[in-house]
């Protein structure tokens, strides 16, 4: 076997054994969105789309939400430990390194893409939280949480592949209404400050997410 199908065998044997029921189905899924969006991806970008979520699978390595002050930290410590998992998987299997390096460099900017290639596992993967992922994160994180993420999961979606998010369609009609909220801008907070403006002291208001 090349270092290449065994590098795909161990990740599929690792998401298969994952607690979170989908894992699996969005990991082929993601793999399969990635193949629409660009045919002749070569395997780097493959590998990448198959295991970037990798770390969620084991329990005892995984990043918790709980440990970080705000979504975007914990969803970076989670593209970066899935990097480094699966660094050691492809080293297992013999996968040269340079190769392993453009996968590495992928999972680690899956979630905020940054290049064109890191955009196309970005947007794989964000269609398929809608494809795949948004019922079951709906039975265990509820209406406020799937709302939020399905804000979040739309707004890095980049231009053109949002149309394709558009036509999904769910057999529940929570789900419909859940998923037209995808639009709505995040929730900001207000603050008051004083500030110095010339020899006044004035009041203002900035919104920050
Ligand atoms: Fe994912």
């Amino acid at each position: 076997m090349d270092s290449i199908e065994c590098t795909k065998q161990r990740i599929r044997a690792v998401i298969a054994a994952s607690k979170v029921q989908e894992d699996s189905r969005h990991a082929e899924n993601t793999l399969g969105w990635l193949l629409r969006l660009k045919p002749d991806a070569d395997e780097t970008m493959q590998i990448a789309a198959l295991g970037h979520d990798i770390e969620r699978a084991l329990d005892a390595r995984k990043v918790k939400r709980a440990d970080f002050t705000d979504y975007d930290t914990f969803k970076a410590a989670h593209a970066r430990n899935s990097a480094e998992i699966l660094r050691a998987i492809m080293e297992d299997c013999g996968v040269p390194q340079e190769t392993a390096g453009q996968v590495t460099l992928l999972v680690s900017r899956h979630e905020t893409g940054g290049d064109p290639r890191a955009d196309l596992i970005k947007n794989a993967d964000g269609i398929s939280y809608f494809h795949v992922n948004m019922p079951f994160y709906y039975q265990r994180e509820g209406w406020e949480e799937t709302k939020r993420r399905c804000v979040w999961g739309y707004r890095r979606l980049s231009a053109g592949v949002k149309k394709i998010v558009e036509d999904m369609a769910y057999p529940d009609e929570e789900l419909m209404r859940l998923y037209k909220r995808r639009y709505e801008r995040p929730i900001r907070k207000i603050r008051l400050t004083l500030h110095p403006s010339g020899n006044r002291l004035g009041i203002f208001f900035s919104l920050t997410s």
